[in-house]
This record gives C-alpha cells, structure tokens and sequence, in this order.
C-alpha cells in the first residue's frame, strides 16, 4: 500500500463564537478570535490517499482526479469565505479549525465512492496547518 499527500491552500475568514453561550462566556473561552469583525487565516489542506499501486498506471490516485474533487467540495467552496455567514455548516458548528476539519472530511466522503469506484484509493487523513503552531488530523 502507498500514501500519497497532497496540498491545497486557500483563505478564509471566520469568528469563533458559539450562539449556545452569552456574549461574556464567548469572551472568556474564545478570546480574541472572538472579535465581532472576526479575523482571517491562510489555511493549508492536506489530503493523503492510500491505496495500492495500480499495475497499469504505476499510481495510486490520479492527482488531476483528486484535484477534480477537492477543488469542487473543499477548495473553491471555501476560499475568500466568510465561514460563519457563507458555508452552511457553520450555520449549525463553531468554525473552529476541529469542525473545519470535520466538514471537509464529511464532504470528501460524501463524494468518494462515486469519484474513486471501489474504494480505491481510500481516503487516509486530512491535516489542517491553520497557523504554524496549530496542525490538526482527521
Ligand atoms: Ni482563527
């Protein structure tokens, strides 16, 4: 079996506050990603694939296929977004970088029988760099 990653940038802007608290609890555990204007990150997606070599290609994903998929449900959907307001997700979740995480896998594995038949490749891991001190796994 062999993994292969791949990585995909876009910005989005969001603010982390949660309608279940009152404006103070919101302060007190959010802080400054709490500000009512909200702020932007410059977040980095990886995808890995695995899945076994295929004997005719020598692959294990046709990169331009995975491109394809991740562009339509993940990549274009959320760049230059307002996550908060734009993405109908975050009308139910928090948009912190866990439930970002959460709806891009849930997206990807809504998709991903019918784009790769089979099964093959599966889909391994999604990694989020949402800054350079914050890396998050699904
Ligand atoms: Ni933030």
């Amino acid at each position: 079996m062999i993994q292969l990653t791949r990585r995909y940038r876009f910005s989005a802007t969001h603010r982390l506050h949660s309608d279940r608290l009152g404006d103070e609890a919101n302060q007190n555990l959010y802080g400054k990603c709490n500000n009512p204007f909200g702020h932007g990150h410059n977040y980095e997606v990886e995808v890995t694939v695995r899945g076994p070599v295929d004997t005719q290609t020598g692959r294990v994903v046709d990169p331009a296929e995975l491109d394809t998929l991740v562009e339509r449900h993940v990549r274009g959907a959320l760049e230059h977004r307002n996550l908060n307001e734009e993405i109908e997700e975050f009308q139910q979740l928090v948009p912190t970088t866990e439930n970002l995480g959460v709806i891009i896998d849930r997206r990807l594995r809504a998709v991903w029988d019918e784009a790769f038949p089979g099964g093959k490749p599966t889909l391994a891991r999604i990694r989020i760099y949402e800054t350079a001190r914050n890396i998050f796994e699904i």
